[in-house]
């Protein structure tokens, strides 16, 4: 269903949208704020799958926090975060929780770093939240109701850029944290950067679909994306009007692209060509 919205729109209007969406805007605000501000200046880190991907107890405080919120909301509802088990539901719906995206540029003090919440139904999502705080924007994506930049009670719809041309595209894409994953992912990156404007790394994905929604870059592609990496910002970046695809299923070995309409089939048969996608 497509619902008929203007291109303005004051942000309480917007969250009337659907039911379940004020409570989802309300926990990433929350959670984005706490990161914001209560980041202790001696930041305690943890490790996880290897010594490169980290966690800290911001991370964990904030899912928490997001998990809580929702759950006093929905309570039988499911949820999935980042940093902790899935937790069961009986409603059908579907939390998918990144509480802390862009980690390591958090604790280096870069600003790209984002809080992610979408809403599953049947494996779909409905509606995505994504906070970035450090650059006080925040989005709203609603399924077939359009991707929307928050700027204090205003809403406004987002459309990607236009760009026709790979050779003068910019395109964004990030690395996992296995060095087998990264060194392949970057013989990709090795074999495009000839072919395109150029290319950036800003180390978090949901920043990276927010930017592409609004327009900051053409394209971005990025294997081995985790549920909460790209729940929310997948909806953002193909409501904004992207070509967003993943292909090899939703293991470790997918390949998600999301580009603008132009270059959408040009960066497709380079990544192809590139060995990009997973073997069929
Ligand atoms: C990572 C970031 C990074 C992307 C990785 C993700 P994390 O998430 O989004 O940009 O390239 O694939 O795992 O560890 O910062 O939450």
């Amino acid at each position: 269903m497509t619902l008929q919205l203007p291109e303005h729109m004051p942000l309480t209007e917007l969250l009337e949208k659907d039911s379940r969406l004020r409570v989802a805007w309300d926990a990433a605000l929350s959670a984005g704020s706490f990161l914001l501000h209560q980041r202790p200046v001696d930041l305690v880190i943890d490790t996880k799958s290897t010594p490169t991907d980290l966690v800290s107890a911001m991370d964990k405080q904030a899912e928490e926090m997001v998990f809580t919120a929702l759950r006093t909301a929905h309570p039988d509802d499911a949820f999935l975060g980042e940093e902790g088990p899935e937790r069961p539901g009986t409603s059908g719906v579907r939390w998918v929780v990144d509480p802390l995206d862009g980690t390591v540029n958090y604790l280096f003090g870069f600003p790209m770093w984002a809080v992610s919440i979408g809403m599953e139904v049947e494996g779909e999502t409905q509606v995505g939240v994504i906070s970035t705080p450090a650059f006080d924007e925040h989005y709203i994506a609603i399924r077939g109701g359009g991707a929307w930049l928050i700027t204090g009670d205003l809403a406004t719809r987002l459309n990607v850029r236009e760009c026709h041309d790979l050779s003068l595209s910019m395109i964004v894409t990030g690395f996992g944290y296995a060095p087998k994953r990264r060194t392949d992912q970057a013989h990709v990156v090795w074999g495009l950067i000839s072919k395109v404007r150029d290319i950036r790394r800003l180390g978090a994905a949901v920043v990276d679909f927010a930017w592409l929604a609004r327009g900051r870059c053409d394209a971005y592609y990025e294997s081995g994306l985790h549920p909460w990496d790209k729940s929310a910002g997948m909806l953002l970046a193909a409501e904004a009007g992207a070509v967003v695809t993943v292909e090899g299923g939703t293991d470790e070995m997918n390949l998600m692209i999301a580009a603008v309409p132009g270059i959408s089939d040009a960066l497709r048969r380079e990544l192809r060509q590139l060995g990009a996608y997973p073997p069929q």
